[in-house]
């Protein structure tokens, strides 16, 4: 601020005492070179000089904008790192260096925004949620723009998943669709809504946009909210769904695949209680069927759950480069519908460890592959629009 005042007063020169009789020979000599009026070139020099001040002024505004909302996210920062210890103060100035990079990069990623609406109705317990709109969503597809539709969803069940048409060509959708969850009043503050914005894709897999999260114990559900908020990146909390450990063994004589499900850990809990019951499907598809279902037994009780379950399933040679192997680990409950937790898919067409995992398996016929394979989204993929 000092240094913009300083160039303000420089401003006001012009109209000074001393620097004026320099001035005034530029202006003669101008003058007379280029034969205008001595009042024209007065006033275009104060109009070069006022021009110039004024860009000056407004690099200055900007910067010093960009400083402040700087050190307010600082602030932020200060905020909650005192509520953990009381002298957090010192670790601001150290924090600030981290923040600001931190603010860079994600300046850098803007994910856009997204309009909604949120009606709840106590008496019929119905939450209507209304996707209005996205704006300056990030092209993601190579001609430069994106295929966006929204998931809406409610955590921890994410059991009802409604999702919008998909607008082509569009990074400003306006989707304007409503969806209904029946949930009772007790419950629904224990709950979070979830918008999520993916980049539909015919071919690949369905890339994520971004996300709005929103806890409904943090809203006033007495009214009608209306309202934008930026999407923000859904990576970092990427759900850990759990592991799972199984062989993979292939006789191309014999025609004969063979799984050996030996066993998961770390699943993830799907009772509000504690622990799963999980068991595990295996399913031998070929162009999208389903050709062969298999299950291990059900493992009470427990998120490490250990089978040492063999399965065998016949496939031709010539067939073994179309099939795909989906392995879905499931928590059984007796009483409603069992809940995936998760699933790992493997074929010639997969991707990362499952591709290597089965290209590891036909490289070395006869003999059984042992592979970890962290479990993935068990809807993932299952979009066929
Ligand atoms: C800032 O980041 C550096 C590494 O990026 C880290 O070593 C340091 O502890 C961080 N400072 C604070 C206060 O978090
Ligand atoms: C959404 O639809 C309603 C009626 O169905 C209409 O009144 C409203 O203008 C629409 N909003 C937008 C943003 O298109
Ligand atoms: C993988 O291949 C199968 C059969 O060839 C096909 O049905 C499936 O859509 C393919 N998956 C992907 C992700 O390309
Ligand atoms: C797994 O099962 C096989 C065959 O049923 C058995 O030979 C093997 O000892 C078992 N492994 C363990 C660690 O229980």
């Amino acid at each position: 601020a000092k240094d913009a005042k300083d160039v303000t007063t420089e401003a006001s020169v012009p109209e000074g005492g001393g620097p004026m009789e320099g001035i005034n020979t530029v202006v003669q000599e101008t003058s007379d070179l280029t034969g205008a009026s001595t009042t024209v070139v007065v006033a275009i020099l104060l109009l070069i000089i006022v021009t110039a001040v004024g860009i000056a002024v407004l690099c200055l505004r900007r910067w010093w904008n960009k400083r402040r909302r700087k050190d307010k996210k600082g602030f932020k920062g200060a905020v909650d790192l005192t509520g953990i210890q009381p002298d957090g103060e010192e670790l601001v100035d150290n924090m600030e260096e981290n923040e600001t990079a931190g603010e860079e990069q994600k300046e850098e990623q803007k994910l856009g925004r997204l309009q909604f609406k949120l009606d709840y109705d106590f008496n019929s317990n119905n939450l209507a949620t209304t996707v209005i709109q996205a704006e300056e969503l990030p092209a993601l597809d190579m001609s430069g723009t994106s295929d966006p539709y929204v998931k809406v969803y409610l955590l921890p069940d994410k059991k009802k998943k409604f999702e919008t048409k998909v607008h082509r060509k569009s990074l400003n959708p306006v989707f304007n669709e409503t969806f209904n969850f029946k949930v009772p009043y007790a419950e629904i503050t224990t709950k979070t809504l979830v918008f999520a914005v993916f980049d539909f894709d015919r071919f690949g897999k369905h890339d994520q946009i971004g996300e709005v999260k929103i806890p409904m114990n943090s809203i006033d559900l007495a009214q009608t909210i209306e309202e934008w908020r930026d999407l923000t990146s859904a990576d970092n909390d990427k759900e850990v769904l759990g592991d799972i450990c199984f062989t993979l063994r292939y006789v191309p004589t014999a025609g004969k695949l063979t799984v050996v499900i030996l066993e998961a850990k770390n699943l993830k809990k799907m009772d509000v209680g504690g622990l799963s019951d999980p068991y595990v499907k295996i399913v031998l598809m070929m162009n999208g069927k389903r050709l062969k279902k298999k299950k291990t037994s059900i493992k009470k009780c427990t998120l490490n759950p250990y089978y040492n379950e063999s399965f065998s399933f016949e496939v031709p040679f010539e067939q073994i480069q179309k099939v795909q192997l989906v392995v879905t680990v499931t928590d059984y409950d007796r009483i409603g519908t069992s809940d995936p937790i998760g699933k790992v898919v493997l074929g010639c067409n997969a991707t990362g460890t499952e591709l290597r995992h089965w290209m590891d398996m036909l490289a070395s016929p006869r003999r059984p592959i042992a592979q970890w394979h962290s479990l993935k989204d068990p809807e993932e993929g299952k979009e066929d629009k």
